[in-house]
């Protein structure tokens, strides 16, 4: 019997060893090894599982969110909830890897509804999420004209909240009562959007307004020590600064990860679009600062100031916000130490998600798990959050064209 197991792993070995000689082909001198990096097997991972989780869902009018702990399906919302982009701009990342058709029809079916969003009067900045995640990947994977369309007067919706004198855009009406004028560190997300359409056929002036935001969100609400604001108010007639504050954070001064995120991923993509030497700085630091307070194993707390750290619930979603952002700031940058570090970093993060510890296998329809969405309402703590995934995806791709791009120079 020990004998027939012996023989049985020897012959397991020496086919596995032949497997893996077939992957390698030569190539001159070199053998070129065809091998998938490990981003590879997790985007097949995931791929596998969002096309699944697409034939179990009929409603193009509803979009995963979020799933309650102990459950295994997505918890669904309508067309106007801040995430109802997410969902499509997973299934074209997911197209976009693989090249099935059967998930650029369901990216599609999920994009459609979101058309009203650029048509009716904005209630709020998150236009940029649901418009540019759905519509923008779709159109830079398409050249859909229809789409293109979709976007500018989308962007020309988000304009309508530029407040001249504060010299921002208002994130949430309907917290005026509370912070007058408000602008939030997510909001440099939505800014994309309006570079985009600036160069696209839109008004120039959509530049001009996103150049002023990031200016002003720069100087108020980054902090000296490079520690970002949530929320950041202005007199609502006179435009004038008045406090920086929390809403989703656990206080006022506290650094909440995902704000952390939103900086260092806005901040980077503005320079991209703009060259402003400051913002390229301004990543670098807000980068440096998250960094260098990451807990052991290498995912953030929700706020890295809770006093319940280590027994507070982490942020994926932060994680996956803040890769995609250092890839961004990685190339953009020159210097190649500081390129290798922000890589390095991101890669960091973007393998400790894959772990076992973060992606969700077959626990439920998510690829992730423990992201906290809102804490201090006790809403969204330590379950699959739909943005975790997305922004999962995104960072896995960026991370896939990179090397690529490294192996090919
Ligand atoms: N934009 C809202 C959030 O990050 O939770």
């Amino acid at each position: 019997m020990r004998i027939f197991k012996l023989t049985s792993v020897v012959i397991c070995i020496a086919f596995l060893l032949s497997c893996n000689n077939q992957d390698k082909k030569k190539s001159g001198d070199t053998a070129m090894v065809t091998a998938k990096t490990n981003e590879e097997v997790v985007l097949d991972k995931s791929v596998a599982k969002i096309k699944s989780v697409l034939g179990s869902l009929k409603e193009a009018d509803s979009f995963p969110r979020n799933i309650t702990k102990g459950k295994k399906e997505w918890n669904k919302v309508g067309v106007r909830d801040w995430c109802s982009g997410f969902w499509p701009g997973v299934l074209w990342y997911a197209y976009e890897f693989s090249g099935d058709e059967a998930i650029k029809k369901g990216a599609e079916k999920f994009t459609e509804p979101l058309k009203t969003i650029a048509y009716t009067p904005a209630d709020n900045h998150d236009i940029g999420f649901m418009v540019y995640c759905s519509y923008g990947n779709g159109y830079r994977l398409t050249g859909n004209e229809e789409y293109k369309k979709i976007l500018l007067a989308a962007a020309d919706t988000l304009a309508t909240l530029y407040h001249p004198k504060a010299g921002t855009i208002l994130s949430w009406p309907e917290m005026k009562h509370k912070f007058g004028h408000n602008t939030i560190i997510d909001n440099m997300m939505n800014l994309e959007l309006l570079f985009w359409a600036a160069k696209n056929g839109g008004d120039k002036k959509l530049y001009d307004l996103a150049k002023s935001h990031a200016d002003v969100s720069m100087k108020y609400l980054v902090r000296p020590d490079y520690s970002i604001y949530h929320v950041i108010s202005f007199d609502d007639k006179t435009g004038e600064f008045v406090k920086g504050a929390t809403h989703q954070g656990y206080a006022d001064e506290s650094m909440w990860a995902r704000g952390q995120g939103w900086g260092i991923y806005g901040f980077a993509m503005s320079y991209r679009e703009t060259g402003d030497e400051a913002y390229l700085k301004t990543s670098q630091k807000l980068a440096d600062h998250f960094i260098a307070r990451l807990p052991e194993d290498g995912i953030p707390y929700w706020d890295f100031d809770d006093p319940k750290i280590p027994n507070a619930p982490k942020d994926a979603s932060a994680a996956g916000v803040v890769a995609c952002g250092m890839l961004e700031l990685s190339e953009q940058l020159e210097d190649k130490t500081l390129k290798e570090k922000y890589f390095k970093a991101a890669k960091a993060l973007i393998t400790q998600l894959g772990s076992d510890a973060y992606f969700s296998g077959d626990t439920n329809d998510a690829l992730l798990l423990h992201s906290t969405g809102h804490y201090p309402n006790n809403s969204e703590i330590d379950v699959p959050i739909i943005y975790s995934d997305y922004y999962f995806m995104e960072a896995l791709l960026r991370l896939k064209k990179i090397e690529s791009k490294n192996i090919e120079s």
